[in-house]
């Protein structure tokens, strides 16, 4: 084959897969492009290994869906991703329960170092809803996705988590973020979502999902 030959879109699209079906480094793929697009998150500063084994014990939790678009062949972490949750308590639960002891010294470690975001989500947790409720727990897209086509826009890979709540019966999609993350704000707004709360520097929000 030529070596200039370029990439089809078909074959871009074969790649792309519930992680579900992923291979171990399709995972690997998905956890460094997660610490390239969020950089400063708890689980990206505990190192590539946590986030791989956090997602794949996503892949066995019931309550979780992952979205993953590869990048191109030649560098499939160049990718874009999202993951949600139907039930925030269940899959945090699962994660504390699977994921190996030396992970979960590393995320507590870091939690010590920044005790901000696990204060704010005690904090939150009588405000989002125990039950009925989606919860979106990671998105992100590399500019060189972003350049490959719409399906690896962050309003695609929402639409398809929101589409994923929809078909589970969950009426609402929860999300926080940063107020100083103002791309993601204003792309969270953009997509319809409301303000419910802030707290120490981080916003709490929410949409209907109509049927
Ligand atoms: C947030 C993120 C996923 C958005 O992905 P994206 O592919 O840029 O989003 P889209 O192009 O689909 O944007 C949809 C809309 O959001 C709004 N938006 C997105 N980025 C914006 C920005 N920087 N400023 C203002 N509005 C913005 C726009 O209104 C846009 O609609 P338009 O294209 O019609 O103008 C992406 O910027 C990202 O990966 N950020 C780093 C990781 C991150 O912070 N994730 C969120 C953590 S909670």
């Amino acid at each position: 084959m030529d070596g200039n030959a370029v990439v089809s879109q078909e074959d871009l699209f074969t790649e792309i897969a519930l992680l579900r079906d992923m291979t171990d480094a399709s995972i690997a793929a998905l956890a460094k492009c997660h610490r390239i697009c969020l950089p400063n998150t708890t689980s990206s500063r505990a190192g590539i290994k946590a986030l791989y084994s956090l997602y794949r014990t996503m892949i066995s939790d019931p309550f979780s869906h992952i979205v993953w678009r590869p990048g191109r062949k030649e560098a499939l972490y160049l990718g874009a991703f999202a993951s949600g949750t139907m039930n925030l308590r269940a899959t945090e639960r699962e994660i504390k329960k699977r994921i190996d002891a030396l992970i979960i010294l590393k995320l507590a470690f870091q939690n010590v170092l920044n005790p901000r975001h696990l204060l704010v989500r005690k904090l939150w947790d009588s405000v989002i809803p125990r039950e009925g409720v989606g919860y979106i727990l990671t998105i992100g897209v590399t500019r060189e996705a972003r350049e490959i086509g719409v399906d690896w826009s962050g309003s695609s890979l929402l639409g398809e988590l929101e589409d994923w709540f929809r078909a589970h019966g969950v009426a609402e999609s929860w999300v926080d973020t940063e107020r100083s993350n103002v791309t993601a704000v204003k792309f969270y707004q953009k997509m319809e979502y409301e303000e419910v709360s802030e707290t120490y520097g981080n916003v709490l929000m929410k949409k209907m999902l109509s049927q």
